[in-house]
């Protein structure tokens, strides 16, 4: 009832009376003061008025069920939640969950990360209380070579989740890293359980940059925060329901086709790397090229002197021939 008062008041925006909300949920004064009262200990700032009703005027950053529900639209994805105050990996938390048999759009969050696992066996820092580290955990029908456009679906449902939340000019660097302005604000990492001819799990996780003040010195001119950018402080609740809201939407098609081909124009108009000189670096193995765009299996097609080549997004970088992007 808690998430749901919420969501009324924050829809609203205006006042609502008690009666209102007793009706709504069949129970009584004194319930629904109760639950304003504990929305109020978690920092929410909610006017209370006799005649008029509750009013929520201010909305604290955190990370509970509560806040994301009351943003959340979707039918499933992340429609279970569990959200962690600190954790040594949301990817490694999600896939016990599969283990143990939780259901296809289970999403793990976590306030701080100990081991934060970035690609290529990279680490991943999450610093508390100011950025985003989540793990979707998916149960799809569909053949494991094909699990790596699944990691290009979210780099586009989360591009599109900051572009239509903060208006700002987030693109995608093949395959999954958002950047603005040519500097990372998130990165992806998808795990899988599989054999031969089918997944039984894989695990999306997605570390955003939201309301970091400052980088350590030895990434600054490569990493940036939403924040940042902004210039205003980002409500990193409504940012998630926002992300899980376009990746069920973008998801859907991906089944529907098997591919990403409804969804191939949106992606490549938010490339960073079209018609740009890249250097791919595949396990002992380094070329250049330009890059033209993805096709509908999302590799990246690279001219080189030799011809086009698709380059498949598996254990792959690419990285500007002059820099990052
Ligand atoms: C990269 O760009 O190298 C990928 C970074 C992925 C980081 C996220 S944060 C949430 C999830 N849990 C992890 O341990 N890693 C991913």
């Amino acid at each position: 009832m808690k998430s749901e008062i919420l969501k009324i008041l924050r829809e609203s925006g205006e006042f609502v009376s008690g009666q209102e909300l007793c009706e709504r949920f069949g129970v009584s004064r004194t319930a629904v003061w109760k639950a304003i009262n504990q929305l109020k200990t978690e920092g929410y700032q909610i006017e209370a008025v006799s005649n008029r009703g509750y009013r929520l005027t201010e909305s604290p950053d955190i990370l509970t069920g509560e806040a994301i529900e009351s943003f959340l639209k979707t039918e499933w994805a992340g429609r279970k939640l569990y959200c962690l105050d600190t954790i040594d990996s949301t990817n490694n938390y999600a896939k016990k969950l599969a283990e143990e048999g939780a259901p296809h759009g289970t999403l793990v969050l976590a306030e701080k990360q100990e081991a934060g696992k970035g690609r290529r066996g990279r680490g991943w820092s999450t610093p508390k209380g100011t950025a985003i580290a989540m793990t979707l955990l998916l149960r799809p029908d569909i053949r494991p070579e094909k699990a790596s456009m699944l990691t290009l679906v979210m780099g586009l449902a989360a591009a599109r989740a900051c572009r239509e939340l903060l208006n700002l000019d987030v693109q995608i660097k093949w395959p999954n890293d958002l950047v603005i302005g040519g500097k990372k604000i998130c990165g992806i990492l998808t795990e899988m359980s599989a054999e031969m001819l089918g997944i039984h799990y894989l695990v999306i996780g997605i570390g955003i940059n939201v309301n970091m003040t400052e980088f350590p010195e030895e990434i600054r001119s490569v990493a940036t925060s939403l924040r940042l950018e902004a210039g205003k402080t980002i409500d990193r609740a409504e940012l998630i329901a926002k992300c899980m809201e376009q990746f069920e939407t973008c998801y859907e098609s991906f089944i529907r086709t098997g591919d990403l081909v409804e969804l191939q124009e949106a992606y490549q108009a938010l490339l960073v790397n079209r018609n740009q000189k890249v250097c791919v670096l595949e396990p002992g193995h380094e070329y250049t090229g330009t890059a033209l765009g993805i096709n509908e299996m999302g590799e990246l097609l690279v001219e080189t002197e030799e011809g086009i080549r698709a380059v498949y997004a598996g254990e792959v970088s690419v990285r500007g021939v002059y820099g990052y992007v």
